[in-house]
């Protein structure tokens, strides 16, 4: 069976694509390149000893997504990661984060109607979640985006849904994943941020290989057990075995329909605890300050995984060790010369 990836050589979508052919599928990736390297392509076939199709293409560019459709009547299953991610710069750039997370998707669907490919995974995020007092998040709480960022991911939802609306025979799952780290365990795959990391785990990398001084902590005043901000941390190879169980539930229930899942491990951890465990398994690398809150950030976010775990089987299994060591080991290979 064959798998579309959009956006397949990104952090996310290589993980993925790791795990889907391992478990037998077939996989085609198209990519721009715009936030990913070609060479990933070849890690990706390296570790799994399977061929990969590619194509070099916008999914904005509806022509040379025909094209992919057309040579690939048998796409079974679509895997929608293409996409901008960075919430400040969508602030400064909403048009460009509009167009490109927007219109690919549209194509998408328009080329899913034309070709008759029935399924749709998408990459959406915790960040649809209007802001809750109450913790764990489930997948009924009420969404609000508070960045065209974030719009852009709830935006995309409704169309995925308005178009399963009509297209009964189409199943839509959205995934909302929460906070991805960490590194495929050869250390061959990994995040590489280009510039100076907004995220947590990129930035704490950096400093553990001497490319920046230390890790500004934004506020440890929050109402959290050490004052610092609170996030579920997912290991990006579970992360990626949700999408396999996603794909396995479409073949195994052909009428599935619409399906919303968190993916995270449904526990929170602070940015101390972060750093505290990535200097306990890798060595005390990493200084720290306390700075400002970072505006928009708040207290505390994580997921109740009970949906996934009870219809899909979806339970993550690394631990926040795992992810500490994993993903200095992938800086480490990746370290500036
Ligand atoms: P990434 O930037 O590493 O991967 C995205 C890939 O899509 C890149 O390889 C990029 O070159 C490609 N791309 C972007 N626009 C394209 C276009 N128009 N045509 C073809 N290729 C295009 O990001 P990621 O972390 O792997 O995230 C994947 C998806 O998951 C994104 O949609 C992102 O919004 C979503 N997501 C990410 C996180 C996170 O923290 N990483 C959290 C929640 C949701
Ligand atoms: N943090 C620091 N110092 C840093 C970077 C982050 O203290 O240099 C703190 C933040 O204040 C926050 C935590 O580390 O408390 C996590 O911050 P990240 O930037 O790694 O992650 P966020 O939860 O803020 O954002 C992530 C994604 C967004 C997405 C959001 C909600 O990066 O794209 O989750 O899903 F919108």
């Amino acid at each position: 069976m064959k798998v579309l990836f959009t956006g397949g050589l990104g952090y996310i979508g290589s993980h993925t694509a790791v795990e889907v052919l391992n478990e037998g599928f077939d996989v085609v990736i198209v990519d721009n390149l715009s936030n990913s390297k070609i060479g990933v392509l070849d890690t990706i076939k390296k570790l799994t000893g399977k061929d990969v199709g590619f194509y070099q293409i916008d999914v904005c560019d509806k022509d040379a997504l025909e094209k992919v459709f057309q040579e690939n009547p048998d796409i079974f299953a679509v895997i929608h990661f293409a996409g901008y991610k960075a919430v400040g710069e969508s602030v400064r750039e909403p048009l460009m984060y509009y167009e490109n997370n927007m219109i690919s998707t549209f194509n998408l669907l328009r080329m899913m109607e034309k070709y008759n490919c029935k399924n749709i995974i998408f990459s959406s995020s915790a960040t649809v979640y209007a802001q809750s007092e109450i913790m764990p998040l489930e997948e009924t709480f009420p969404l609000a985006a508070t960045n065209p960022y974030g719009r852009t991911k709830l935006f995309n939802e409704h169309v995925l849904i308005d178009y399963q609306n009509v297209h009964k025979d189409t199943n839509v799952i959205l995934l909302r994943y929460f906070n991805p780290i960490g590194a495929h365990d050869s250390g061959l795959l990994g995040e590489d941020p280009n510039g100076i990391p907004n995220n947590l785990m990129p930035y704490i990398c950096k400093v553990a290989v001497g490319e920046l001084d230390h890790l500004n902590v934004f506020g440890n005043d929050y109402k959290t057990k050490d004052g610092t901000g609170v996030r579920d941390y997912i290991h990006v190879v579970d992360l990626a075995d949700g999408h396999v169980k996603a794909l396995q539930k479409v073949v195994r229930e052909p009428e599935t329909g619409l399906k919303i899942y968190n993916l995270g491990t449904g526990v929170g951890y602070s940015v101390l605890d972060i750093v505290n465990t990535f200097n306990e398994v890798n060595g005390d690398l990493v200084k720290y300050e306390i700075a400002a809150r970072r505006p928009g950030d708040i207290d505390e976010c994580y997921a109740s995984s009970k949906l996934a775990e009870e219809e899909i089987g979806f339970k993550a299994t690394k631990t926040l060790a795992d992810m500490c060591r994993s993903s200095y080991e992938y800086q480490k290979n990746n370290k500036k010369k």
